[in-house]
């Protein structure tokens, strides 16, 4: 079910400045839920998608995650940003921002201050599957940016994107930062792209951040950080799939592995069930079985070339802007734009 709601701040009635829609429990998509978890438990070998990490609680571990010294990708971004917000709101000029996987907006505020500065309005489509995370980012949000109108969207990526609402500012920008399309098998990724085009119009832009390809050890180290809040994001998959599912996972017979798959490119991040056992998930109404070692696929992050995704991008439609860089190569940030 589709629930719109409209909370009105100090201004005159007519000018909505937060709009919060739900579609997170919508029937409309022919799936049922949960069925993506009765697939990929099922399967061999068994995986389960990246967006269970995200309830509240996976959520708050992720911005823990951002601020472990061995995770350097949103340093990294972050600095990308802060260098060249300024030069990415002049070539795009006064600009909504629709971003995917918007979490707590700390890197968009980034954005936000350089739009502002140029003297542009502000709008923000915030989109992400945690809506507490989003209901609290945007009454902060609308805090210290009073110009900001949000239009914030709980859901994952495909509705939303379906579901945006009329273009209000001169161009948009789809933003998805943070390499969270390193989630993405390639022919996912391929798909995503295909309809993440479809929704803009010609002269609208999108902003895509990568994660790039380095050294294997600084690249497992940023997965299976020292104080284990990494290990902890990764076992609360299976806390949130008790809750949402009324499973009987218990988080002591699983361990966090992170490994980085060369030939793939990919860090990979696994549950490993430490002995013989067997889980329930009572709504799904499925019982899977675990000999001791078995492995549940529960994250792929891919680490790309800048060169391949660029001519990725230019298949969909998407003309380069600009690729900027951190002087390290580590990761890109890259602004392209819809051709008709
Ligand atoms: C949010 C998907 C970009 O792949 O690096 C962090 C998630 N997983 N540590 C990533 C994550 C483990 C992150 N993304």
């Amino acid at each position: 079910m589709l629930e719109e709601q409209q909370l009105e701040g100090q201004q005159p009635k007519e000018k909505q400045k937060l709009t919060i829609s739900n579609l997170m429990e919508s029937v409309s998509s022919s799936e049922k839920p949960g069925q993506d978890v009765v697939i990929g438990l099922s399967s061999n070998p068994r995986y389960l998608p990246p967006k269970y990490f995200y309830d509240q609680q996976g959520s708050q571990l992720f911005e823990q995650i951002c601020e472990l010294p061995e995770y350097y990708p949103t340093r990294t971004e972050t600095a990308i940003l802060r260098e060249n917000g300024r030069a990415i709101a002049q070539a795009t000029g006064p600009c909504e921002i629709v971003e995917l996987g918007s979490g707590s907006s700390t890197k968009t505020r980034i954005l936000l201050d350089a739009y502002q500065q140029a003297g542009y309005p502000l709008r923000y489509l915030p989109i992400d599957v945690s809506d507490t995370m989003l209901t609290e980012t945007a009454e902060k949000l609308l805090q210290e940016y009073p110009q900001l109108s949000i239009h914030a969207i709980a859901s994952t990526y495909e509705p939303a994107l379906k579901a945006l609402p009329k273009k209000q500012l001169p161009a948009r920008m789809i933003a998805f930062l943070g390499s969270t399309i390193g989630n993405l098998l390639p022919e996912e990724c391929d798909k995503f792209l295909a309809s993440t085009s479809e929704t803009l119009e010609a002269g609208d832009y999108f902003l895509l951040g990568i994660d790039l390809q380095k050294e294997i050890s600084i690249l497992e180290a940023a997965y299976d950080d020292s104080k284990g809040v990494t290990a902890a994001f990764n076992l609360n998959m299976l806390q949130h799939l008790n809750q949402r599912f009324r499973g009987n996972f218990d988080l002591e017979n699983f361990s966090h592995v992170a490994k980085y798959n060369k030939q793939e490119s990919q860090v990979e991040m696994y549950l490993e069930s430490m002995m013989a056992q067997t889980v329930r998930l009572e709504d799904l109404d499925l019982t899977v079985a675990f000999e001791k070692g078995d492995r549940i696929l529960s994250e792929i992050s891919r680490k790309l070339n800048l060169q391949e995704m660029s001519s990725v991008l230019s298949r969909h439609k998407l003309t380069i802007v600009n690729n900027f860089t951190d002087t390290k190569q580590w990761f890109g940030l890259l602004l392209y734009q819809r051709v008709a």
